[in-house]
Order: C-alpha cells, then structure tokens, then sequence
C-alpha cells in the first residue's frame, strides 16, 4: 500500500515537472527569465498564498533580471522589480492594462448584473479614473472633503481623551473606526452610509473575503451576507442623496448612471469603491502612529516641531492645529510618514498583457499573461536606497536626495493614487492630534520589535497578524479644549510623490 503511495506519488511528481517543461518549450528567447520554484506547476500559487505579494521579492532576488517569469500551469506572471522599467510600464497602458480587473471586481466584489459588467468593458473605467482624479484634486472641492473629514477627526480624538481620561484601545481596531468615520464624512456627507457601528464592522468583515470573493468560494456566504449589509446602506443612502455629500460622490454617481446602469447596481459599485478609501488608509494610519510612539526620542523631536510652527493658544483658552503649517511645516512627520510606507508597502499593481508587447526593446511579453509590479523590491534596493535600505530611518527623507522613481507608495506616474493629499491630510491630523494631546504605550508593556504580519491581505500595507492593545493617557499639560484651522487644500503636503 506505501509502495504504491510512493510510486504513485513520485509519478505525479514527474509528470507534474513533464508538463511544465512542456509549458516552458514554446518559451521565446525574448521573454523575461524563468524562476522555477521546487514544486512544479503550482509552487509559485502556494508561495503566493502563502507570502501574498513578499512570493515575489523572494523569485526577484534569485535572479539578476530586472523583470522575470514565474510559470502557474499554462500561465506566465512577469514580475517587474525594477523602477527603471516602472515609466516604461505605464506607458503602454492600452497593451498592459488596469482595465480587466475592474472588470473582473465590478463583477465578483460589486455583484454587476451582465449589463453593468458589459459597461464596465467599455469606456466606463477610464472615464470614472478621470472624473475621481478632477473631483480629489487640490481646490474648493477637496476643500469641502477635508472640512468635513477634520471635523469628525476632531470627534473621535474627542471621544477617546474626553476629561483627561485614560483608556485601552486595540490600536487596529481604533484605526480602522477613525478612518472609516472620518474618510466617510469628508467623502459621503455628515449622514454618511457607515454611521451605524453594524454596517461598519461589516465593511470590516467583507474585507476578509475579497480574495475568497475572487475566487468564488465563499461557501457558507458569510462574506456575502456581510456585503449585503454594506450594499443595502448605500442603497438607502443614494434614495436621497445629501446636499453635503462630496463631488467626488456625487460625480462617481452621475457618471456611472449616464452610463446607462441602474439604481441598485449603482449602489453596489459605489460600495465598491469605498474598499480603495477605506482600506489602505486605514493600515497607513496604524503603522504610522505605530512607528511613532514606538520611538520615544522621535516622538519627542515631532512633539517640539508641531509646537513651534502648527500648535497655538493655551490650556485655558483652548489649543489651535494649524493644519497648513502641519502640512508644510512638519518636515520630520513627513518623512516618518513615507518612511513608514516605504518599508511596509507590499502591495503589487497588475497589468493584463493585451497583444504582444516588446518592452524596452528587449523583453517580450506574450498576450494573455499577466505583469506584477511589486513595490516592495523597489523600496528594498540598496542601488537605489543605500546600504540601510532594510533599516527604518526616520530621518531619510528629510535629504534632498530622494531617488527619482524610487518611492511608489502611492503608485507611480501617471497611475498615481489621486486621493493621497486627502488621505495623507486625514492620517497627518490624527497623528498629530494625538502626538500633542496623548501617551500611547502597549498594555503588555513594550512595543513588539518585530510584529507579525498578515500575508493574505490585498492592502498596500499589510496588516498586522494581531492587534496591539494600548493604553492612551491624555496629556495633563495639554487638556483643554481643541479646533483645527484647516486652511486650503492647494497648500499640499511635500510628499515625494507629489
Ligand atoms: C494612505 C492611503 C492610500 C494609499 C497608500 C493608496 C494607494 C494607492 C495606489 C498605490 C494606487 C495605484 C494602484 C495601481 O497603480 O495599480 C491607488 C489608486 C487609487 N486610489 Fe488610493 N491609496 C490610498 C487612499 C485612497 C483613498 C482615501 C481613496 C479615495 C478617497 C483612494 C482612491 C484611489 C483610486 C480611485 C485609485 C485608482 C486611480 C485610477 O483610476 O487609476 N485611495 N491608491
Ligand atoms: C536595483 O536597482 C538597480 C538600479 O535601478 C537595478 O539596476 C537593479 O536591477 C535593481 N535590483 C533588483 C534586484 O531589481
Ligand atoms: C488575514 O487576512 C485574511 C484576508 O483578509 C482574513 O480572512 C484573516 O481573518 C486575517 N487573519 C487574521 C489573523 O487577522
Ligand atoms: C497657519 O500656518 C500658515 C503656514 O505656516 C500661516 O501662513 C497662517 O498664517 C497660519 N494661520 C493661523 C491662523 O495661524
Ligand atoms: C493594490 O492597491 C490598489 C489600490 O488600492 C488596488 O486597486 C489593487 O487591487 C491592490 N493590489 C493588490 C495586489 O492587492
């Protein structure tokens, strides 16, 4: 019987290795090196469900290519994990491109009927990119968002330092509450969809099944009934669309109607796309307060820069965040902040190889196969970063000498995140008013050295694999009534993406 198991065994294990070589024979010369994994045809699949988007930092360092191939039965993923080859990418974006997977999400996360799924192959996407990017650029619009999203900051901090108290929070679970209220309210109105704690946990617990989603196993329909709860509050929000809602919201609706699809599929896209304001600022928020109040010494430094330029008044007369001089004053928050993206962005854009596409003038790429973009091997090039690129320095970009291409934590040009002054404006806010009005140390007593990390996520940060409970101690010296003179959006946070 173990014979049998053995002999049988080694046979599929041949045959496995046999139909690979068979997949690679039609291999062109052109195309990007191969990187073999131990285990045939799926290795590679169990390496990525296993590391999420690190498989790739993994294949990338046991070759010298700057792009190579993994094989997954028949198909090929080229990996791209230089930032040389990034603007050439993006240049080509009618050949490698964005567009069948908003497809393929339409469907399988926003539930579109065939109608809608067919629009959304259409010119929808790209007129949707071009109206959101109009609608979050700096001026009066953006204006309104923020007002709105500073305001319900300010309740929350509000709400957790009232009177001087102290309290345990789980730091995750803190963050995601903040950024969903907050982001909601700047983006969808004060009577905004998420306002009651039920739909929030749900957005929260749909997040778990994205991938399942993708795949369509979602057997017990969890995820799906989790969803449904999200859907339907936005079904009911859209019935009456309020005046305070932003024109970001308002524009994704227009044209998403005008595009000919109905009320209840509109609702579920607009669901959708609360997963691209939710999900990575959230994640950004944790880490970055995280890497700050891990390190007293840097918290201190930051505590001496918000006073001298951005923090006015008195504990009597009340304390004023000048959010303009945060933005533009604040050099050391600024670079903790990218920093803390450049060390812990994982996430990889995709591209779908439309015709067969020449790159550079040296690689081929075959239609029909898919191209990764991995940040991670990008931020951890000691060419580009140095010989610390594996350190966290609070300080690296304070220089001048950020390297050009080097930093694509919101993406790179022109596929740049069009939201990332309104979400850096919102993390920096929190932050800040927790720095000057907060103690933060975990329960257990020290911060984690090196926490362990959830791989399965499909965020650009990962998130941490257990949340991290913390007691927030309001600063006596610092108790007192606080507002936010919120100032213009024009005036941009200094980001290295711009
Ligand atoms: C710190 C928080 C955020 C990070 C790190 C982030 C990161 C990114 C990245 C890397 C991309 C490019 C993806 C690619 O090229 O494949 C992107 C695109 C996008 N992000 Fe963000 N994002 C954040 C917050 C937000 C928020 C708050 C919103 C909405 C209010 C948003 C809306 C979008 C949209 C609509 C796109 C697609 C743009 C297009 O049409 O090409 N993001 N984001
Ligand atoms: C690191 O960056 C350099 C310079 O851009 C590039 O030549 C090299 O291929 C990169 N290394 C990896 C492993 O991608
Ligand atoms: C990790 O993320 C996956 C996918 O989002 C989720 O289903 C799972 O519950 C998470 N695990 C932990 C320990 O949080
Ligand atoms: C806020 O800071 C900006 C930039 O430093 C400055 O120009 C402005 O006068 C300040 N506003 C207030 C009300 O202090
Ligand atoms: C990376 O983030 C972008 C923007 O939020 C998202 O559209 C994309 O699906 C993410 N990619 C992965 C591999 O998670």
């Amino acid at each position: 019987m173990i014979r049998e198991l053995v002999y049988g065994s080694v046979a599929v294990v041949l045959f496995a290795y046999a139909v690979e070589f068979g997949f690679s024979i039609g291999d062109d010369p052109r195309e990007p090196p191969r990187v073999r994994s131990t285990i045939p045809l799926i290795g590679h699949v169990l390496g990525i469900l296993k590391g999420g988007p690190t498989h790739y930092t993994k294949t990338g360092k046991s070759t010298p290519s700057e792009i190579h191939t993994l094989g997954v039965f028949n198909y090929k993923i080229y990996v791209s994990t230089s930032s040389r080859l990034l603007p050439i990418i993006q240049k080509q974006s009618k050949s490698l491109s964005f567009r069948p997977f908003l497809q393929i999400t339409a469907r399988k996360h926003g539930d579109a009927s065939d109608e809608t799924y067919a629009i959304f192959g259409g010119t929808l996407p790209d007129e949707l990119s071009n109206v959101v990017r109009l609608s979050l650029a700096p001026g009066p619009y953006l204006d309104d968002q923020n007002m709105r999203m500073g305001k319900r900051v300010q309740v929350e901090v509000d709400a957790l330092l009232g009177r001087g108290s102290t309290k345990q929070i789980n730091l995750l679970e803190w963050s995601r509450h903040i950024v969903v209220q907050s982001s909601s309210c700047g983006v969808y109105g004060d009577q905004h969809p998420l306002m009651d704690p039920e739909v929030e946990k749900s957005f929260w617990d749909w997040q778990n099944y994205l991938t399942a989603h993708l795949a369509g196993v979602d057997f017990l329909g969890k995820g799906y009934a989790a969803r449904q709860k999200v859907y339907d509050a936005y079904i009911k929000y859209f019935k009456e669309f309020p005046v305070d809602g932003s024109q970001l919201a308002r524009e994704h609706q227009r044209m998403i109607r005008e595009a000919g699809i109905g009320e209840l599929d509109n609702a579920k896209q607009a669901s959708l796309f609360t997963i691209a304001v939710f999900s990575n600022t959230a994640p950004t928020l944790y880490w970055t307060l995280w890497e700050i109040f891990s390190r007293p010494q840097i918290l201190e430094e930051i505590r001496q820069e918000l006073r001298a330029h951005a923090v006015s008044g008195s504990k009597n007369g009340g304390f004023v965040l000048n959010v303009s001089a945060l933005k533009t004053q604040s050099p050391l928050l600024v670079s903790v902040f990218q920093e803390t993206q450049r060390t812990r962005h994982v996430n990889a854009s995709f591209r779908q190889v439309m015709t067969d596409t020449l790159l550079d003038g040296k690689y081929l790429l075959k239609a029909g196969n898919f191209l990764q973009m991995p940040g991670e091997p990008i931020h951890a090039n000691t060419s580009i970063w140095g010989p610390t690129a594996l350190e966290f320095d609070p300080y690296r970009f304070l220089s001048k000498g950020i390297p050009q291409g080097g930093f694509v934590g919101f993406g790179s040009p022109p596929h740049l995140c069009p939201a990332r002054q309104f979400a850096s404006t919102e993390i920096f806010i929190i932050a800040a008013l927790l720095i000057m009005r907060a103690d933060m140390l975990p329960v257990a007593g020290a911060w984690d050295k090196a926490p362990a990390l959830n791989y399965s996520d499909l965020s650009t940060l990962l998130n941490p694999k257990r949340d991290v409970k913390v007691e927030v101690k309001a600063r006596e010296a610092w108790a007192g009534e606080w507002t936010l003179k919120m100032g213009e959006s024009r005036t941009r946070i200094p980001l290295a993406s711009g």
